[in-house]
């Protein structure tokens, strides 16, 4: 089995969870789009509202109905990949620069639910976290955080530029704090394990099911 069988099984696991009837928030990244077709095969009446034009687009092309998150002001579940996840259920967000609008979209979910290969689960937090951050006052906004490095990627499609910050992970809390105290920083992608439901993580063709919130 490769780390790519194991993003398939761990998103077809996932499609357990959804019901006719369900709005659905689409993660962003190669986990997802996974998930995308096994949904999508499962032939539900469901809504979903994407996190990023690629998923939006992808999920359209298999059916999926797509509404604009103007429509809908929460989720029944939203299913999305991670770059780490630690054991307490803190998550890194945003190897795929889209962590703000999953934010929004986890937040908004009745159940947000993680879908992973068994190279995401960390025994703690490490290397750098992504960040979005305003065009105005960007030189400001960098000096204030002192140790952010700019990805040479596209804007987000809210205009955002993508970073990532590199420093102490040792306290995601804390960092998390700081960071979302920092004006011009749109938002950073350290999820709090309060905002996760469930991780599933394929293991060769198991999946393990980590409940961190009831
Ligand atoms: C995008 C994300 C992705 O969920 C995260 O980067 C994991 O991606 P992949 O499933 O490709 O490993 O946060 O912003």
């Amino acid at each position: 089995m490769t780390i790519e069988d194991e993003k398939r099984v761990a998103a077809e696991a996932s499609v357990a969870f959804v019901e006719s009837g369900m709005t659905v928030g689409l993660g962003t990244g190669s986990t997802v789009a996974y998930l995308l077709p096994a949904l999508a095969g499962r032939q539900l009446d469901i809504r979903c509202v994407a996190t990023s034009p690629r998923t939006a687009q992808a999920a359209t092309a298999l059916g999926l109905r797509v509404l604009d998150f103007r429509e809908v002001d929460r989720f029944d579940i939203a299913i999305d990949g991670a770059d780490q996840i630690a054991p307490d259920g803190w998550l890194i967000k945003g190897g795929g620069a889209a962590h703000t609008r999953e934010k929004v979209v986890a937040n908004a979910a009745d159940r947000f639910v993680v879908i992973a290969d068994s190279s995401k689960p960390v025994d703690a937090l490490h290397g750098s976290v992504p960040v979005e951050l305003m065009e105005y006052g960007l030189a400001a906004t960098l000096r204030e955080l002192a140790s952010v490095v700019l990805r040479d990627v596209p804007r987000s499609p809210d205009g955002g530029v993508i970073g990532d910050y590199h420093g102490d992970l040792s306290d995601p809390a804390a960092l998390a704090a700081r960071l979302s105290a920092a004006p011009g920083l749109v938002d950073h992608g350290l999820f709090p394990p309060s905002m996760v439901h469930d991780v599933l993580i394929a293991r060769g063709v198991d999946v393990e099911h980590r409940v961190i919130r009831a």
